[in-house]
């Protein structure tokens, strides 16, 4: 192996030991082998995000799941006509991204960058991929879906400018995510 290639091999590993020790941190893949975690370690890509960026914009069409390395992302619900409503802060070993990935519907909130932010981010196929494998992950995403939805709801209800049809219930939500992945269970 040439210099070049061993410097490049040796930054190639510290990039996905710092990937590793990001995922060892996500409560919900504390159930993943060594092997599965690399094999995610090695799908995810870098994705900086400055002050004030936009991460991902309420209404869009979904493809990744973010997972924070470094910094604050805020959770905003955006009014037709109002301003931005503030759901929720996460924070370093949290992801978001997970509720249209998971049923296929737009993207709930506009997430932005409170601080300089990290975080790394998997595609929808490669997630899709994971639950397949470890249909547990999707039952604890639906988990914290379930969790993260009242407060949602709840602007939502409180900007909506008809009454709609009520948000599909915690029951429902599991087989929707299961429909959408094409689970049987
Ligand atoms: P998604 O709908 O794909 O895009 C916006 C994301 O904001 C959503 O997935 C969740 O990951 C996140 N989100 C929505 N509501 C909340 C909440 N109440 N608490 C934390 N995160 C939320």
């Amino acid at each position: 192996m040439s210099r070049d290639e061993a410097h490049a091999d040796a930054v190639r590993k510290r990039e996905i030991g710092r990937r590793l020790e990001m995922l060892r941190g996500v409560d919900l893949f504390t159930v993943l082998s060594e092997e599965e975690m690399n094999e995610i370690a090695e799908r995810l890509q870098y994705a900086p995000f400055a002050r004030g960026d936009v991460i991902t914009k309420q209404g869009n069409i979904a493809h990744w799941l973010y997972i924070i390395m470094f910094g604050e992302a805020e959770v905003r619900y955006e009014p037709q006509h109002a301003s931005p409503q503030l759901i929720s802060t996460l924070r370093a070993g949290q992801f978001f991204g997970e509720m249209a990935l998971l049923t296929g519907d737009a993207r709930s909130a506009t997430v932005v960058a409170k601080t300089d932010v990290e975080c790394y981010r998997l595609d929808g196929k490669s997630f899709q991929g994971l639950l397949l494998t470890r249909p547990e992950i999707a039952e604890g995403m639906s988990r914290v879906i379930s969790s993260r939805r009242p407060d949602l709801d709840k602007v939502r209800e409180a900007f909506a400018t008809q009454p709609g049809p009520a948000v599909s219930e915690q029951a429902d939500l599991l087989s929707r995510i299961r429909r959408f992945f094409g689970l049987r269970r």
